[in-house]
């Protein structure tokens, strides 16, 4: 897998390791169907994905209302004051997240939508040959997420689901689930 930009530039929560692992699943879904992740925030994940589908010409929906998790917002641990939009008095992920896509050279390739999960998911109609989920972490969050998009997964497609261990002092983020549809 060769990344078309230093991947330690890009803000973001993903081991390497997880990373390369959606690259590669993504890589091996892509004749199912386009793939779809859930939580953008400046594009790290986006990268990897993005970088399997332009590989495969494929599509990779972004979705992320760039308002920032729990976590993200102002006073909480992992709050950003780069990524902090003043006059809004809100977070606002979306600036970063395009220039990293430019500098990627990903935006033929990377559809951004800038919405809740749900509002993107209401109308949604096309089969995904893989869904990454990576928004809110809370169990709400991540399963109102599950709910909304794990039933457009094509038949062999892949849920990829990431998960934060609950202390930072071992590791911080996460472990990557994924688990193949059969239905
Ligand atoms: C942990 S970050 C994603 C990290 C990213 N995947 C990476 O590789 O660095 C979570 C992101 O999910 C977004 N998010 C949280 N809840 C959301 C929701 N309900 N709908 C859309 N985006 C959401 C936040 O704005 C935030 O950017």
């Amino acid at each position: 897998m060769k990344l078309p930009l230093d991947i330690d530039s890009v803000k973001g929560f993903l081991d390497p390791e997880e990373g390369k692992a959606l690259h590669d699943h993504c890589l091996a879904s892509a004749n199912l169907g386009p793939a779809l992740e859930i939580g953008s925030y400046c594009g790290k994940s986006t990268v990897y994905l993005g970088t399997a589908c332009k590989t495969k010409a494929l599509t990779l929906f972004a979705v992320d209302h760039h308002r920032g998790s729990e976590e993200h917002q102002l006073g909480e641990e992992y709050h950003d004051p780069e990524l902090f939009d003043s006059d809004a008095g809100l977070m606002d992920s979306f600036k970063e997240f395009r220039g990293v896509m430019q500098r990627a050279g990903l935006e033929d390739f990377v559809v951004p939508i800038v919405a809740p999960s749900h509002v993107a998911s209401r109308d949604w109609q096309t089969p995904l040959g893989l869904v990454f989920i990576d928004g809110g972490h809370s169990m709400e969050a991540a399963l109102t997420d599950y709910q909304c998009w794990a039933k457009h997964i094509a038949t062999g497609g892949i849920l990829a689901i990431h998960d934060i261990f609950p202390d930072p002092e071992k590791g911080g983020a996460s472990a990557l689930y994924h688990l193949e549809k059969s239905h």
